[in-house]
């Protein structure tokens, strides 16, 4: 249930609580932690609507922009973007937030501002510190895929959450369309006979950032509260926004940018496992190691041990199972071969091949095809067993509402194991 609408001031908890989120206390911090003098972002804090949710969104342009549509019907009462243009532009459309360029200004003045969750959409680098100190605070958060940047984040913001037993959600909103749900069925009845492996793939690139002496920040953009806490580097031409996923410093490549959403199909299908996926033999290859920007092709597999047998049991599981992903052009040999023999390209129209003992599914986010033709002319789809979404939004609103945090099905339970496997691949390809 929300938290009461009358909020008081409470310095000593809420010294515990930046404490306990490892804030460091600047100047801005400490007027919040300790003074009876509000800061400044704090003067217009809205009282609180009796059916709304109290939010604030870290982030608030391009990603943030459409996840701020997505909960606009609570109430928006924080916004926070170290781009000045991008949070007037989003403080025109909610004139009753308060607004700062400093996200640990928020988590801070959780309570002055009576916060009944985080929204998170900043570059990948700023998810783990944010995400965690908003857990360790006790809030609800939703934060955009990759869940984190590198493995030891992905693990520290899963145990965070789970000690904060708090409602959460990572940012794949394709797990709540009704595609996913209907491939999940069908594989798991047998539509491919028992599943031997699952090659997935994207055709985009996220590679090959490089540094720009002399490149001057925006004059909107604050730099230095970009970077975060990482060690201060000059200014990158075009980096902000968007491109940050070329460096390895704020983003992870293609892999990471898109493992996510696509992986989430043959995880959830097959019902991997935390276990699975930290114990997974993993083999990547890629043009050569740069120190500063991602590549611009990656392979990887990941060969898991125990996998139960999905979709059929005439051989048993297969062992191991073996999840490949190709990125930046590459293609899997599979289905680039049956593409040439059939004269179709399943290459561009798809990102998922489950391959089985008595045929293929291909799949993307809104269709599904089952290989060959013969194979999908018998097929009758098994009646539905997962139900609708509400909504991926709605999901972590409800739970959010009900106190039930198991409620969202992309939890961080479950979003920091997608979100590891992927790692996993890039971490191995960084050797
Ligand atoms: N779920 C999806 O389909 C989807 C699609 C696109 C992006 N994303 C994810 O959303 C996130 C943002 O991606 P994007 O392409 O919108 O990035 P972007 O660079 O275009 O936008 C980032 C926004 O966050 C702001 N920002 C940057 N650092 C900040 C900080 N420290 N504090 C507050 N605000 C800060 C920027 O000014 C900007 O408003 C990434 O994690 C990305 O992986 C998800």
């Amino acid at each position: 249930m929300p938290r009461s609408p009358t909020a008081t001031h409470r310095p000593s908890r809420r010294q515990f609580l930046v404490a306990a989120a490892g804030l460091a206390l600047t100047p801005a911090l400490a007027r919040c932690v300790s003074a009876r003098r509000a800061p400044a972002f704090l003067q217009h804090v809205s009282p609180r609507r009796p059916d709304a949710l109290r939010l604030a969104c870290i982030g608030t342009a391009n990603r943030a922009w459409d996840n701020i549509q997505e909960v606009r019907h609570e109430q928006i009462v924080a916004l926070c973007d170290v781009d000045s243009a991008y949070l007037e532009r989003a403080g025109a459309a909610f004139p009753d937030a308060a607004r700062t360029r400093d996200w640990r200004e928020v988590i801070a003045c959780a309570r002055e501002l009576d916060l009944d969750g985080v929204v998170v959409s900043t570059p990948d680098h700023m998810h783990a510190p944010v995400t965690r100190a908003a857990l360790h605070a006790g809030l609800p958060v939703y934060c955009e895929k990759p869940l984190t940047r590198t493995v030891a984040e992905a693990r520290a913001v899963r145990e965070a959450a789970s000690r904060a037993g708090v409602a959460t959600q990572m940012g794949t909103q394709i797990h709540a369309g009704e595609n996913y749900r209907r491939v999940v069925e069908a594989v798991r009845a047998g539509a491919v006979g028992r599943v031997t492996a699952v090659d997935c793939w994207v055709t985009k690139s996220w590679g090959d950032g490089r540094l720009t002496p002399g490149a001057v920040a925006p004059a909107t953009l604050d730099w230095d509260l970009w970077q975060g806490d990482g060690p201060k580097v000059p200014y990158i031409e075009g980096i902000h926004p968007g491109n940050w996923r070329r460096y390895w410093a704020y983003g992870t490549g293609t892999l990471g940018d898109m493992g996510c959403h696509i992986l989430d199909l043959p995880v959830w299908t097959m019902g991997l496992t935390d276990e699975h996926v930290a114990s997974a033999e993993v083999f990547a290859e890629g043009p050569p190691v740069d120190a500063v920007g991602t590549p611009s092709w990656l392979e990887v597999s990941w060969a898991m041990q125990g996998v139960p047998a999905v979709g059929g049991l005439d051989s048993g599981a297969p062992d191991p199972f073996v999840l490949r992903w190709f990125d930046g052009g590459r293609m899997s040999p599979f289905v680039q071969e049956i593409g040439a023999k059939d004269r179709v390209n399943y290459h561009d129209r798809f990102n998922v091949c489950f391959q089985g003992t008595e045929g293929a599914l291909f799949a993307n986010y809104g269709e599904m095809l089952l290989w060959p033709g013969a194979r999908a002319a018998e097929w009758k789809p098994p009646t539905v067993s997962i139900a609708p979404s509400v909504g991926h939004h709605r999901e972590w609103l409800q739970a959010i509402r009900a106190g039930r945090p198991s409620e969202t099905l992309c939890g961080f339970g479950y979003g920091s194991r997608l979100t590891e496997l992927v790692l996993r691949g890039v971490e191995r390809y960084r050797g």
